[in-house]
């Protein structure tokens, strides 16, 4: 997609359509045709809003059409942002979203954009949302289509510069937003066209390949272990949870060095299960197809790295993922099972289903290594985390509770929100086995929890845990989250490491 700020009146600008975005407030609707001026367009939207039809609600786009001799544009959209006390950035990614998959439905190559104004926020934090709500809401995952015709996508779209349409930036400052909002959302899209790839294309030395790709792209340090280097670093959840798979399993270590050698990085962890049908403790069939993207945490991760590093943002940071296929088999661990990790702690396999933990763990204990500031796992981890926030918050739960603090505020500016569970003591009686220091499964209360007191066990520094196990996926469409994998996270992560390189 290629953006662009110019400099001209909305009848100049050459474009297929035109989108003005407009409150839900009549003297918001007034201004904008005030500013239209008088021609076919405004006299054809004063109708409409006398007729009671448009009032700028949200959800609501209407198409008009200039004649020919009034503007170079071919329509015009009005969009409906919502209440004015409302109106957020968030309103912002969402109403150009649906103007960009309007534009779409017309095959419209281009689009211009009159920049909404959001209460509180620059010209530069308006365009970035925009971009966003573009690049995020045309995405498709629609390789597998026999197709007659070629798609014809949206390729070019124009912010307008007129009197104060930039809301008090300047057109580089525009650009600049632009282009990292840009960088930010080809990662986002990275890691759905990771989760959404269905698994007989996707098993660990496919991650591990994406992974490398990544690095080969930015110039940075990528390790790959397969069966050798896991049985001599003593992985043992990876490879007891690949067990029963035919294909090998893959621990990924990247490499970003932004700044200091010597400054302790943030490290990231990801559970890359590429398909987790249970194993022996099998899930029942329905809806066990959206575990191919049981490694949207390890997709999140490698995005993240390919999004700080595209940015060239002056941090270390640290991806980890440990990746298994969970098949049931006969060479398949079983329930029952004892699992001694690397670090001496031995673990009952009460459920082969509770593998994301397992496989998590060694990654964990690989994580001391580097001395981190901070370890933020990711993992589509519980479906009581699931249960218990839907689909449209993040599970969060760790001991860095100033990191918490930061990925909440990242939360809110991205709108990928987390909400924070406890871990009180309490709750490691849960996860007490008879035969060994720890099991692997909790019982039927606190599910989410219980998964993070296992978790923990692992952890010797600050961190963080992100149950992504509802956010990872939608069941419905949403105006720039399309149904299937979201890639929550990537933003999250990124906009709070740009604040990391700040301190
Ligand atoms: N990958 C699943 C969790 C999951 C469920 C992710 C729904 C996305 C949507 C995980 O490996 C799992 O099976 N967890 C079990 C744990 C249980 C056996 C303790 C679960 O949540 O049922
Ligand atoms: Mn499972
Ligand atoms: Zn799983």
């Amino acid at each position: 997609m290629n953006f662009s700020v110019q400099k001209t009146n909305w009848k100049k600008v050459r474009a297929n359509a035109l989108a003005i975005f407009q409150q839900e407030d009549k003297r918001d609707i007034r201004n904008t045709l005030k500013y239209l001026g008088r021609n076919s367009v405004s006299t054809a939207a004063e109708t409409l809003l006398d007729a009671g039809d448009m009032t700028g609600k949200k959800d609501e786009l209407f198409v008009l059409y200039p004649k020919k001799a009034e503007a170079a544009v071919k329509r015009v959209f009005l969009v409906g942002l919502g209440k004015g006390d409302k109106v957020s950035l968030e309103m912002v990614r969402r109403a150009v979203a649906r103007a960009a998959k309007r534009a779409e439905s017309f095959k419209s190559r281009s689009l211009a954009i009159l920049l909404p104004s959001v209460p509180g926020a620059t010209g530069a934090e308006i365009a970035y949302a925009a971009t966003e709500g573009i690049t995020l809401g045309l995405y498709k995952f629609d390789k597998f289509f026999k197709r007659d015709e070629p798609r014809i996508p949206l390729d070019s779209v124009i912010f307008i510069e007129d009197g104060d349409s930039l809301h008090g930036s300047s057109a580089a400052e525009v650009k600049e937003a632009i282009d990292e909002a840009q960088a930010i959302t080809t990662a986002t899209i990275f890691a759905r066209d990771m989760e959404n790839e269905p698994s007989n294309n996707k098993y660990p030395e496919i991650l591990a390949n994406w992974a490398k790709e990544v690095g080969k792209e930015h110039g940075l340090k990528v390790t790959v272990f397969g069966p050798k280097e896991l049985v001599a670093n003593k992985m043992v959840g990876i490879l007891g949870v690949n067990q029963g798979s035919v294909k090998e399993p893959r621990f990924i270590a990247m490499e970003y060095m932004g700044t200091k050698k010597d400054k302790a990085p943030i490290v990231l962890v990801g559970k890359g299960i590429t398909f987790d049908t249970g194993g022996i403790s099998i899930k029942p069939a329905p809806g066990m197809g959206d575990m191919k993207s049981d490694m949207s945490g390890a997709a999140t991760v490698i995005a993240t790295v390919k999004a700080a590093a595209s940015l060239k943002l002056p941090v270390n940071l640290i991806g980890l993922v440990s990746s298994a296929e969970n098949m049931p088999s006969g060479s398949a661990m079983r329930p029952g099972d004892i699992l001694t990790y690397a670090n001496g702690l031995s673990v009952e396999v009460d459920n082969t289903d509770a593998e994301g933990r397992l496989v998590l763990a060694d990654a964990l204990i690989w994580a001391e290594r580097y001395k981190p500031k901070s370890v933020i796992d990711l993992a589509t981890l519980t479906g009581a985390c699931v249960v218990a926030l839907g689909h449209f918050t993040t599970g969060m739960m760790g001991t860095d509770t100033s990191m918490m603090d930061r990925l909440r505020s990242a939360g809110n500016s991205t709108y990928e929100r987390v909400c924070e569970l406890p871990i009180y003591d309490e709750y490691d009686d849960l996860i007490k086995s008879d035969v060994a220091d720890i099991k692997n499964v909790g019982g039927r209360w606190a599910g989410a929890i219980t998964a993070a007191m296992f978790l923990k066990r692992f952890t010797s520094y600050p961190w963080v845990h992100l149950d992504i196990a509802g956010t990872a996926r939608s069941e419905a469409p949403a105006d720039y989250i399309p149904k299937g994998g979201t890639g929550v996270g990537v933003r999250l992560l990124t906009h709070m490491l740009k604040e990391e390189a700040s301190l």
